[in-house]
């Protein structure tokens, strides 16, 4: 059987190209299950996944829970908001806390960069970042790069840019390295203080003016403004970077060719995107929420399969 290059998923950077082609063939048949009038696979029947969420998350959490219950694993779930940490517990003590109950793999998102790695080199199971701060969220761009393989065929050559706050968007590192592996050329776009200074380091294109940005991609991936990572001021008003960088129907349908919209949500309406953009045939948004439940048991399910008993 083919098998994953890394022992556990903390970032895009770790993959190969046959590493992501391998997770996609792999959800590919996965797809195809949870299409079926009976959903649920036995092949993760001996495995216990304990998910961990120290941070706020809707999509990412039942999608993990989903995929892992789809493969029959048992699972745990924590939230750091109704949990011990709130008495003053350690991230390493509560996971190995959680650990010694046997469990044979972790799923995690952390609000601090680097989280994800601090514990795969400290606990003897698997780990799955799930989102660490502003550094990586690996599955999430799994999802974005196989959606964008499924509705235009491959993502070798296409153009995509991501549009918004960069500097706090771990989907958009994730996205880039994701995306430039496969082939894809990428933009980013947004305001100047939203563009972090190192980004012509990954390999990418600028653009200030969301029209020409518009103009050059066959797939705009639109980011929300991360206000909850903001302390300081980044822009005058939600008001003022909806006029310069909110996507609407009108410039869509002033474009020469027809783009992809993506948006890895929640999405703020009215903000980064128009509700009819949002809503239209062009947005591939809810088929990212579908795929994201096949990509992420791809991955689960390869990385279990190298669970030494
Ligand atoms: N896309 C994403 O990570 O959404 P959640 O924060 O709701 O998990």
């Amino acid at each position: 059987m083919d098998s994953l290059s890394v022992e556990h998923l903390v970032g895009i950077k770790d993959l190969t190209k046959k590493d992501i082609e391998l997770i996609f063939k792999t959800a590919d048949a996965f797809k195809e299950v949870i299409n079926r009038p009976i959903k649920k696979v036995p092949s993760l029947r001996d495995i216990t996944i304990a998910n961990l969420f120290f941070e706020n998350s809707t999509r990412t959490r039942l999608s993990f829970e989903l995929a892992e219950k789809r493969m029959s694993a048992d699972i745990v779930n924590f939230s750091a908001a109704s949990s011990s940490v709130k008495k003053g517990e350690t991230l390493i003590d509560t996971v190995n806390n959680i650990l010694s109950m046997k469990v044979d793999m972790v799923v995690m998102r952390h609000p601090n960069p680097g989280a994800a790695k601090f514990l795969s080199e400290r606990v003897d199971a698997k780990v799955v970042n799930a989102g660490d701060g502003t550094h990586e969220h690996p599955t999430q761009a799994l999802l974005d790069s196989y959606s964008v393989r499924e509705r235009l065929g491959s993502v070798e050559g296409k153009k995509v840019v991501i549009v918004g706050d960069i500097i706090h968007s771990r989907v958009a590192l994730s996205n880039i390295y994701c995306l430039q592996k496969l082939g894809a050329e990428v933009m980013v776009c947004g305001p100047t203080t939203l563009i972090p200074k190192y980004i012509h380091e990954l390999g990418v294109k600028v653009e200030y003016d969301l029209k020409k940005a518009l103009e050059w991609c066959d797939v705009a991936n639109m980011l929300r403004i991360q206000l909850e990572r903001q302390d300081i001021k980044y822009f005058p008003s939600l008001r003022e970077y909806s006029m310069q960088y909110g996507l609407t129907k009108e410039m869509l349908d002033n474009l020469p060719k027809e783009i992809v919209i993506m948006h890895p949500c929640p999405i703020n309406r009215g903000v980064e995107i128009t509700s009819d953009v949002a809503d239209s045939e062009q947005a591939i948004i809810l088929d990212q929420v579908e795929n994201g439940v096949a990509v992420r048991m791809a991955v689960i399910y390869l990385l279990a399969s190298k669970i030494k008993r």
